[in-house]
């Protein structure tokens, strides 16, 4: 995915994230506005959400529980999802 690529824009980009979510005023408002996110969950908490979505349900969004996709941690290498999760941790 993203060609290997550690640019966490690129896996933002190439998971297809912001079909759903927002960040930094980009994407969609079904899912959590990921802008902050940093501020809710640490980078181990949003490695977890990533790898096993079920894992911890946002608050407030409980109605659309299993909607994120559950294939990411088959998508990413572990350089990828420690990026991703280093670079969402610190939207604060
Ligand atoms: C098909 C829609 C969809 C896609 C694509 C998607 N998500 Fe989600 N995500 C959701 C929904 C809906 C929730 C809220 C319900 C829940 O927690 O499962 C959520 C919740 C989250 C949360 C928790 C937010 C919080 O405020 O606690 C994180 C972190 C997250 N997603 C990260 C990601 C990342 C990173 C990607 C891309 C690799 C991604 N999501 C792709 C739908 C999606």
């Amino acid at each position: 995915m993203a060609g290997g690529s550690t640019d966490p824009k690129a896996i933002i980009q190439a998971a297809g994230c912001l079909a759903c979510h927002k960040l930094d005023g980009q994407g969609q408002t079904i899912a959590p506005d990921l802008t902050h996110v940093g501020s809710r969950r640490d980078d181990e908490s949003i490695r977890k959400k990533i790898l096993d979505p079920m894992s911890s349900i946002a608050k407030g969004y409980e109605k659309l529980a299993g909607i994120m996709p559950k294939t990411f941690g088959t998508m990413m290498n572990a350089a990828q999802l420690e990026a991703l999760a280093q670079f969402l941790a610190a939207h604060k």
